[in-house]
C-alpha cells in the first residue's frame, strides 16, 4: 500500500503543484445490485494526460460519463474546477444540482465517444458550429472561422460542406474531435474512440489526439486498449480492475515495471 502511495506521488509530481481540476471523492456507483465503483479517489490535474486501461466491465466508461454529466454517482463526490458538479449550494446548504448548473459545467467538458455521434444531416463544418452558437452563444462568423480552424488542424480543411456519411470512420473521428475542441475545454474525454475503426484508420486519429495533447494546456483523459499509445502520450497510467484504481504510475511503472498480477494477466493479452 505505502509502495503504491508512493508511485502516486512520484509520476503526479510534475502536477501537484497545481490544485486538480478534476476531483473524484470516495465515488461509489452502483447499477442496482451492481456495484461498479467502490469508492473512486483520483485528482486530475490541469494538462495532465491520463490513460485509463482495465477489462471490459471494470467502469473505465462510468468514470468518464459520471464525469460528463451523463451519469450520476451512488454516493461520493466530484469536483470540477473547484466547483462540486452533482450539487449545488442553495441557502447555505447543499442540494442536488438542476439542469442550469449541469450544463454551465458541462459546457467546459468535452467528450469524443466510439460511435462519433456526428448529426447526420449537417456538413462538418455545421457540425462543429452549431454547439459554440447556441450553447455559448458565439456569433456566427466567429464560430464559423474558429470550427474551419479546428478542422483544418485534424486534417479536415478540404472536406467542409461533406456530410458525415461521405466521410471514413477515421475522419468522422477526427470531425468529432474538432466539434469538441472549438467549445475550448478544460478537459477531454476520450472513450475507446478508435476502437470501432477499421485497423488502417486508427493511426491518423491516434496523430490528432498526439497533435492535442503537444499542445499542452488541456487535461486529456483516454480510455484506450492502445498500450504503445498509451506509454507514449499519457503523463499518468491508471489500472482499473474489480470497482477499484489497483495500480497506477508513470506509463513505464505501470505497463513495463509493475508485478501486479491482475495488471499482468489484463496486459498479456495485447502481448504477442
Ligand atoms: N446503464 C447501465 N445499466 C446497468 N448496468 C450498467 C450500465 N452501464 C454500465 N453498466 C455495468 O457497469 C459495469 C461497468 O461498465 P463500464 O461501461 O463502465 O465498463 P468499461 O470498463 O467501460 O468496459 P468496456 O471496456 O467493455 O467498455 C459493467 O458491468 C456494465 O455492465
Ligand atoms: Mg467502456
Amino acid at each position: 500500500m505505502v509502495e503504491a502511495i508512493n508511485k502516486i506521488n512520484r509520476s503526479d509530481m510534475k502536477y501537484q503543484t497545481t490544485k486538480p481540476i478534476v476531483e473524484y471523492k470516495n465515488v461509489q456507483k452502483s447499477y442496482g445490485d451492481v456495484e461498479v465503483l467502490k469508492g473512486l479517489n483520483l485528482s486530475i490535474y490541469p494538462g495532465e494526460k491520463v490513460a485509463l486501461i482495465g477489462p471490459s466491465g471494470s467502469g473505465k466508461t462510468t468514470i468518464i460519463r459520471m464525469l460528463m454529466t451523463l451519469e450520476q454517482p451512488t454516493a461520493g463526490e466530484i469536483i470540477f474546477d473547484g466547483k462540486n458538479l452533482w450539487h449545488m449550494e442553495r441557502k447555505g446548504k447543499l442540494v442536488p444540482a438542476n439542469e442550469k448548473h449541469l450544463r454551465e459545467l458541462r459546457g467546459d467538458i468535452g467528450m469524443v465517444f466510439q460511435h462519433f455521434n456526428l448529426f447526420p444531416h449537417m456538413t462538418i463544418l455545421q457540425n462543429c458550429m452549431t454547439a459554440p452558437i447556441q450553447v455559448q452563444k458565439e456569433d456566427k462568423e466567429s464560430a464559423r472561422k474558429r470550427s474551419i480552424e479546428m478542422l483544418e488542424k485534424v486534417g479536415l480543411g478540404d472536406k467542409l460542406d461533406s456530410y458525415p456519411n461521405q466521410l471514413s470512420g477515421g475522419q468522422k473521428q477526427r470531425v468529432a474531435m474538432a466539434r469538441a475542441l472549438v467549445m475550448r475545454p478544460k478537459i477531454m474525454l476520450f472513450d475507446e474512440v478508435t476502437s470501432a475503426l477499421d485497423p488502417e484508420l486508427v493511426g491518423e486519429v491516434l496523430e490528432v489526439i498526439r497533435d492535442i495533447a503537444e499542445e499542452g494546456d488541456m487535461a486529456m483523459v483516454l480510455v484506450t486498449h492502445e498500450m504503445d499509445f498509451a506509454l507514449d502520450v499519457a503523463d499518468r497510467v491508471i489500472f482499473l480492475d474489480n470497482g477499484v484504481i489497483a495500480e497506477q504510475g508513470s506509463p513505464k511503472e505501470v505497463l513495463e515495471e509493475s508485478n501486479n498480477e491482475r495488471l499482468q494477466q489484463f496486459l498479456h493479452r495485447f502481448r504477442n
